[in-house]
């Protein structure tokens, strides 16, 4: 709210004085900052998660958050968010140790404009929690404001600038918990639609079971494996079976290949993403809101979120759905889809910067 005091020895450069816009998406699963720093772009891109330990030598407690966190304690290391959201006052708390532990290591200047992604969810106290959270840091002093996960994702998918804001359009958001779809018109959201169903969480759990049925009961992976498997191989353009060795308990290590194992869960993904959004979200879209929804379906579909990251996702979930729907559907996403929608919110923050 306060303004610096204008420098009286500085009158040459105004801009630098200027407060930084920043776009924020927390996710269950990752959470991505965009700033920017000496006129370049920077993406922070880092797990949601946070381990404490004790401080050997003061007895206090220490807070470390992302991959390091994960990796060092994988037994009590906590990932604290569902559908994006702190879901109770324990868990809010984590979330605000974990955001206040990133801005502080990643250096978010405090006089800054903040826009952040919130999930569209019928979840009044986890959204609350989730807003206590990037409201009560100490960043965004000039404006913090919040848009919809799914119209931010959407925004990079759409133009180089702030076209969807502007436009009529499906916006389909697919995470790590949860599925999200929505009609926006003019930014008003029109049909919000969210189901926790149809998720890349659940995909990786089927990986795991599917490993283990292939490689007939020898090998178990754990869900991060198995979701460092899905992200690193899983493609409808090009996928290789691939290899993995698994050390033996007593010594020995054991070679085992993943085939079907990783494809066939994506590929029900796909089918179960498909049915909900035709059978669920756009029927009632249809029955709410008829002319928008013949509008929106005469344009691209958005598709965004970490599974719209899997190689050719895009072109299938076209084919499918329109199949299902028995019209041409076209489908786009943005060059990287797991980011989107913190690029999205960025977008936005330079926009509210630049009308301070
Ligand atoms: N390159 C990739 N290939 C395949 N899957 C990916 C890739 N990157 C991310 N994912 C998957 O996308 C999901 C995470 O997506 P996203 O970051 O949009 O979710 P989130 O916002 O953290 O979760 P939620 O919306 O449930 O809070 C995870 O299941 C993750 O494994
Ligand atoms: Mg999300």
């Amino acid at each position: 709210m306060t303004e610096t005091e204008s420098d009286a020895f500085d009158g040459s450069s105004t801009s630098s004085d200027d407060p930084t816009p920043v776009g924020v998406k927390l996710g269950s699963t990752r959470t991505v900052i965009q700033i920017e720093r000496n006129g370049e772009i920077e993406t922070i891109r880092t797990l949601t998660c946070l381990a404490t330990y004790e401080d050997p030598i003061t007895g206090s407690e220490r807070v470390l958050y992302g991959e390091q966190a994960a990796q060092e304690y994988p037994d009590s290391v906590e990932f604290m968010l569902r559908s994006g959201l702190p879901e109770d006052d324990a868990r809010a708390e984590l979330a605000k140790k974990f955001f206040n532990e990133l801005i502080t290591a990643q250096n978010i200047p405090e006089d800054s404009v903040v826009v952040y992604a919130i999930p569209t969810i019928d979840n009044e106290a986890g959204l609350k929690n989730l807003s206590d959270v990037i409201e009560g840091s100490p960043i965004g002093e000039a404006t913090i404001r919040s848009f919809p996960e799914s119209l931010c994702g959407s925004i990079p998918a759409m133009g180089d600038e702030l076209e969807a804001i502007d436009e009529v359009f499906v916006s389909i958001n697919m995470g790590s918990t949860n599925l999200e779809a929505c009609a926006y018109r003019h930014g008003e959201q029109l049909a919000p639609f969210s189901t926790g169903a149809v998720t890349g969480t659940e995909v990786d759990r089927r990986i795991a079971n599917a490993v283990e049925e292939e490689t007939q009961g020898r090998v178990n992976i754990d869900r991060t494996t198995a979701r460092e498997y899905k992200e690193e191989h899983a493609s409808f353009v090009d996928f290789e079976p691939f290899t993995d060795i698994i050390q033996q308990p007593g010594g020995g290590s054991h070679e085992f290949t993943v085939n079907r194992g990783l494809m066939d869960p994506v590929d029900e993904y796909v089918d179960e993403a498909v049915d909900e959004i035709a059978n669920n979200f756009l029927s009632e879209l249809a029955n709410t809101h008829m002319k928008p929804y013949q509008l929106a379906l005469g344009k691209p579909i958005a598709l965004t979120g970490g599974m719209a990251c899997i190689p050719g996702i895009t072109d299938v979930f076209e084919e499918r759905l329109s199949e299902e729907l028995s019209r041409d559907i076209s489908v786009v996403s943005a060059e990287r889809p797991d980011l989107a929608a913190a690029e999205g919110a960025h977008r936005i923050a330079e926009r509210l910067a630049d009308n301070l």
